[in-house]
């Protein structure tokens, strides 16, 4: 069975002072939270605050991530940052082609892959986003959209190396907007992805590879999304940046331990 994973994405948020004592508060609740082990957590601060956010997570087993990451390994790139600058400061995930990444800043599938490549050769883990624009899903064209970000993201990887690379799919109409994928939505797509994968590798790799969804996650929807059986965790961007809340996504994704009468995570069962 593939472990749940819950990563927060912190985007250009938050202070030093922030950044700390929300990584020192996310370690001390995941330190008591029951079954923690059961889950995979990893927070994603802004480049400048990695290394104090790694020394507030020291002994944690909560992982650090990186919100993206250049494909050369040193040299004349101007404000950008290598995959083993990442990895000296404690990193071990790397978000590759976020839809703002795309859209706002406009980096292509071509440049992706190149970004995906360079982590896997490095040894970072990346967590390659994916996912339609609203006029895109409005003309039908979801899947299109998702099976084109996988075979462009994705070209040139091996079977093996997959291990190392969670997907996360997130419709960019429910990013940020309050306006959550419905379970039945996220469910259709995240199997489609698994299609795509076997279609690119096997079905065994599309059935060991993690598909996050992503996308207005929260506290109250967090386990129902989860519980669709292609749903393999979350990516989560503003409800990451409040301990209570992100705490309560992690422990919507924590499998429901013994039987229903005991555990009421709202997952819908
Ligand atoms: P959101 O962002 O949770 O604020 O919608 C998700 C993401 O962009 O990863």
């Amino acid at each position: 069975m593939r472990k749940k994973f819950v990563a927060g994405n912190w985007k250009m948020n938050l202070n030093a002072s922030e950044a700390q004592s929300l990584a020192a508060e996310l370690k001390a609740q995941f330190e008591v939270c029951e079954n923690a082990d059961t889950i995979d957590v990893a927070v994603c601060p802004p480049f400048v605050y990695l290394s104090s956010v790694a020394a507030a997570l020291e002994g944690s087993t909560v992982e650090l991530g990186a919100q993206d990451v250049y494909f050369e390994g040193n040299g004349a790139y101007t404000g950008e940052i290598s995959v083993e600058m990442l990895k000296d400061v404690g990193c071990r995930y790397a978000i590759v082609g976020h839809s703002e990444r795309r859209h706002v800043i406009g980096e292509t599938n071509e440049l992706i892959n190149r970004k995906l490549h360079s982590a896997l050769a490095g040894g970072l883990e990346p967590i390659l986003c994916i996912g339609e624009l609203l006029e895109e899903r409005e003309k039908g064209q979801t899947e299109a959209v998702i099976e084109r970000h996988l075979r462009k993201g994705l070209k040139g990887v091996g079977k093996e190396q997959m291990l190392n690379v969670t997907i996360a799919y997130e419709p960019v109409w429910a990013i940020g907007t309050g306006k959550t994928a419905t379970p039945a939505q996220a469910q259709e797509a995240h199997e489609f992805t698994r299609k795509i994968l076997a279609d690119i590798f096997d079905e065994e790799v599309a059935q060991a590879t993690r598909i996050q969804y992503g996308g207005s996650v929260k506290p109250s929807n967090a386990a129902e999304l989860m519980s669709q059986p292609d749903v393999d965790g979350a990516l989560v961007g503003g409800a990451s940046l409040k301990t209570d809340d992100f705490m309560g996504i992690i422990k919507g994704g924590i499998p429901p331990q013994g039987d229903c009468s005991s555990c009421c995570r709202n997952c819908g069962k």
